[in-house]
């Protein structure tokens, strides 16, 4: 059992970026709700309690509080933002409006360079505020350590009982020491290791695998993206042939992606790869179909027969895994007001029907997206799919506006191909969120040599994003453009024109669907 920091949420934004910075320490996270039992907590035998930030006010009638007696745990806590309050709040001090909201960037000056969190840090830092409300009067036993300018209790510490608070948020990246803060407290003041990484994890991981599974066979569906990729691997690592990859061709893949799936899995991995080539199937039910929300569900329901109608085909499997990643699995804290349980994908399939009779096999379920990344590495997954953009469930089909038919995807691969190799020459494929071709079928009048033409549209997209919920577009060079629209009018048929998106989100999406 790997030594845990367990992190209580109170429906802070940024309580996944919490967990991700304690693993980067190499020091694995877990985020629970912040009503969790004391007991419960107990029982996970933490090395350390990390108490999140949140939208609420400690004094608010429906204000979110923890089980009181987390403190007498003997365990180092250590507060961010609304949790320096609750934690200043409930063994005595006191908390009150701010007159101004602290809000943005901010100097941080240390006055006690003995506190453990800011060990080998310098005096004066940037740190990044965001909060209302305002400690006025320090618990017994607490000191103050460090100050801003609108607050002198901006880090406060009880050395004896090593509980520790932070105004600021040392987490987001606009507090740029802010990893030190965190790893000064969980090796300096929990005096954890350096446990968790992705070589030690494939080891634990094959052996919960291999316990799980026993002699039984379990089935994947493999889309050639990250995490079914990387959870393929780990599991042919752990269980060999009793694994069989399900790949379904829909019709609307990139170029060359049922070729790179089988030359990866099948012939490098030598995994058992049952390929589906569904492509008529799917081409006949989107034909005539312009409706966006309509192509998604016939999309993802052919997917669901095609597939059912495979895992009967590849013979007796009791598990059927999965690579469900752990930001699908947190226990998401309902609290009035608080904006970020509101955003939420529109997106993720809601998995196959529960008819089909098997249990699930979800190996990736406590990883964010980097470790899943780093592990894939790990498992010598090519790099072309460890660190590949992604790619929507529903393919091109939300890339081409309009009909989907087998010319206009042919059109669209021929362009994607371009824009994927480009980026990648230009090196910023591997630096952005994503960048693709759409197809518009719109046809405007053009010419090519002596002849008059009459083609398609593509739209270039390039964005940036951390996460898919906002993006802003990036602002490709001109000469990338230059050749990125050259090259796909001159070499791709039936495209005349070529136009650059320079849309955000909000208000535009990523797709265009
Ligand atoms: P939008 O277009 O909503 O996309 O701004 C946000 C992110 O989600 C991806 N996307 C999908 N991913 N299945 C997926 O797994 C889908 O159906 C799907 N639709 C959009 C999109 O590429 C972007 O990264």
């Amino acid at each position: 059992m790997n030594e845990q920091i367990v992190i209580l949420d109170f429906g802070s934004q940024y309580t996944q970026v919490i967990a991700r910075r304690v693993r980067e320490c190499n020091v694995y996270s877990t985020i629970i709700p912040f009503s969790t039992p004391a007991a419960k907590i107990a029982a996970m035998k933490p090395s350390g309690i990390l108490l999140s930030g949140g939208p609420s006010s400690v004094y608010a009638p429906n204000a979110p509080l923890p089980d009181r007696t987390i403190f007498e745990l003997g365990v180092p806590v250590l507060g961010i933002c609304f949790g320096v309050q609750l934690l200043a709040q409930f063994l005595g001090g006191k908390v009150e409006k701010g007159l101004k909201r602290e809000y943005g960037k901010g100097i941080l000056t240390v006055k006690d360079k003995s506190c453990a969190l800011f060990a080998k840090l310098p005096a004066s830092l940037q740190v990044w505020n965001s909060h209302g409300d305002k400690l006025t009067k320090l618990p017994n036993g607490f000191k103050p350590v460090a100050v801003t300018e609108n607050s002198e209790y901006a880090a406060i510490e009880n050395r004896a009982k090593k509980f520790f608070g932070l105004q600021f948020h040392p987490e987001v990246v606009h507090t740029p020491r802010g990893k030190e803060i965190i790893a000064n407290f969980v090796h300096g003041v929990c005096g954890c290791g350096k446990s968790w990484t992705m070589r030690n994890y494939i080891e634990q991981a094959v052996e919960e695998i291999r316990t799980q599974v026993g002699q039984e066979h379990v089935i994947l569906g493999l889309s050639g993206g990250v995490d079914s990729s990387v959870a393929a691997a780990l599991l042919h690592k752990a269980i060999g042939e009793q694994l069989t990859c399900i790949f379904v061709n829909n019709g609307v893949l990139r170029a060359r992606e049922a070729e790179v799936v089988q030359n990866v899995f099948a012939r490098s991995f030598n995994i058992k790869l049952q390929y589906e080539d569904a492509t008529k199937i799917f081409m006949t039910r989107l034909k005539g179909v312009t409706d966006p929300e309509k192509k998604r569900k016939i999309i993802g329901k052919t997917f669901i027969e095609v597939f059912q109608a495979a895992t009967k085909k590849a013979g007796k499997a009791k598990f059927l895994a999965q690579g469900t990643l752990y930001p699908d699995v947190i226990e998401s804290v309902p609290i009035a007001g608080n904006p970020a349980a509101l955003i939420k994908s529109h997106h993720n399939v809601g998995g196959l029907p529960k008819k089909m009779k098997f249990q699930l096999v979800e190996p990736l379920k406590c990883l964010f997206k980097d470790e899943v990344r780093l592990l894939g590495e790990e498992l010598d997954v090519p790099k072309e799919i460890v660190w590949r953009q992604p790619f929507p469930g529903p393919g091109l089909a939300v890339r081409i506006l309009g009909e989907v038919t087998p010319s206009r995807c042919e059109i669209l691969r021929n362009a994607d191909a371009i824009v994927v190799e480009e980026m990648k020459a230009s090196g910023l494929y591997y630096k952005i969120w994503q960048s693709f071709a759409v197809l518009l079928p719109v046809r405007s009048v053009g010419v090519m040599g002596d002849e008059r033409t009459y083609d398609y549209t593509i739209a270039i997209r390039a964005v940036e994003s951390q996460d898919g919920m906002t993006a802003d577009w990036v602002k490709l060079p001109y000469d990338l453009l230059e050749k990125l629209a050259s090259r796909i009018i001159n070499e791709v048929k039936g495209v005349n024109r070529c136009v650059f998106d320079i849309t955000s989100k909000p208000p535009g999406t990523i797709e265009w669907e």
